[in-house]
């Protein structure tokens, strides 16, 4: 098996291309090396390239993206912008790389006619459900709207009934949720997905988006400021700095590790898993931000402030967590990782580097700045 892997080079895709290298199949990976992700002037690591042959290059790049699905049997299309916060001012950006991107590899795929392509598998996001599934005692399974920045300036942090504004609990969302994203980020992932899926049914291709919740453990990136909680919290406090947490820290998110993830892209990459469809990939249990904040603090038994500042983001959600019936049907894939276990793996890991100032301040002045950040009831 072929595999053409954009944005190889990143946390997912780097330890993908290892996996299904390992598996016999021959990997190419595509990737800029962006800048904020890798670091300014980096090359692709000896590891990876034993693994794969790796091409630096944009998605958005048509002839080279052209030339590289000719020989691919399975494409897995992972290069994208990832930052929620981000997305909400570096909007050409984001529409840039995430839909452009898909549109150029999209039409490269419908009038190049790759001859061997059989299979589009791309990377979505929770991001595209917004707050996702809750029960409301009186109306059953509802989908709130997303929370207005009047409520969190006031502390009312969570989502309520949208038919009688009551209080709601969270339920793990199912692919049956409707789309609601909160951020630009989500919207981008809402369209590449559906991009991506039509265009595989249109084609006779098989197609998955697959809806990652989020992934964290050994190999993602440590100097990006802009994404990724547990990177950020671990540098924060190996450099002896307190943590301020958003809302009242009772926000929790899915937290999946990378092996299981790899395992779940994997197993969908395979000859004998047909269909075109999106798949939820999760742990199915949710922890919330206090809990990761305190674990990483104890782990580390460092002397400092885990502070609460009721300070929010605007496109932000409250909670998420997956539904992962849907892919261990089809695939068999169950995740193997606790939090617990995951999160000691990803820390002894992130031990082993430098903590550094990686700019995280800066990345929350530039949402403060655009009004995108704003202090709360407590702050
Ligand atoms: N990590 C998560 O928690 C998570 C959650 C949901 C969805 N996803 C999605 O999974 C995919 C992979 O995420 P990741 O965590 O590995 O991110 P990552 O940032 O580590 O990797 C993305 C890679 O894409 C490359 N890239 C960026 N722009 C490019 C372009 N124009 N052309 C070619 N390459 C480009 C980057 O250099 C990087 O190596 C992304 O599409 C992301 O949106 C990730």
């Amino acid at each position: 098996m072929k595999v053409l892997i954009t944005g190889g080079a990143g946390f997912i895709g780097s330890r993908l291309a290892a996996r299904l290298a390992g598996q016999g199949a021959t990997v190419t990976i595509l990737d800029t090396l962006s800048p904020q992700i890798h670091g300014v002037g980096a090359a692709f690591s000896g590891a990876l390239e034993k693994v794969a042959t790796c091409i630096r290059g944009d998605v958005c790049d048509r002839a080279l993206v052209s030339q590289l699905l000719m020989d691919a049997h399975v494409l897995v299309h992972l290069a994208a912008e990832t930052g929620t916060g981000q997305s909400m001012y570096a909007v050409e950006k984001y529409g840039q790389v995430n839909m452009q991107g898909t549109a150029i590899l999209l039409d490269a795929i419908v009038n190049d006619k790759p001859p061997n392509l059989k299979k589009l598998i791309v990377a979505s996001s929770r991001a595209v459900y917004g707050e996702g599934e809750y029960q409301c005692a009186a109306h059953g399974r509802v989908f709130p709207h997303a929370r207005t920045a009047v409520d969190m300036a006031a502390g009312r942090f969570e989502p309520r009934c949208p038919v009688c504004s009551k209080s709601v609990t969270p339920l793990a969302t199912t692919e049956a949720a409707p789309f609601g994203p909160s951020s630009f980020y989500g919207l981008t992932k809402q369209v590449q997905e559906q991009m991506v899926l039509m265009f595989a049914q249109t084609l006779g291709l098989d197609g998955f988006a697959l809806r990652y919740q989020n992934v964290y453990g050994p190999g993602q990136s440590l100097t990006n400021p802009y994404t990724g909680i547990l990177a950020i919290f671990s540098n924060l406090v190996r450099q002896g700095k307190g943590l301020n947490i958003f809302e009242d820290g009772r926000e929790s998110r899915d937290f999946v590790f990378i092996d299981d993830v790899v395992e779940a892209t994997a197993v969908c990459a395979r000859d004998d898993v047909h269909g075109v469809m999106a798949l939820n990939v999760g742990s199915g249990v949710r922890t919330d931000v206090l809990e990761v904040a305190d674990a990483i603090v104890r782990y580390f038994k460092a002397n400092v402030q885990v502070e609460v500042t009721g300070a929010f983001r605007l496109g932000d959600i409250r909670h998420n967590f997956a539904d992962i019936s849907r892919i261990s049907a089809l695939t068999g894939f169950q995740p193997r990782w606790s939090f617990a276990d995951g999160l000691r793996a990803f820390l002894a890991w992130a031990e082993t580097h430098t903590a550094a100032d990686v700019g995280f301040d800066r990345s929350l002045a530039e949402l403060k700045e655009r009004g995108l950040m704003r202090s709360g009831a407590n702050s």
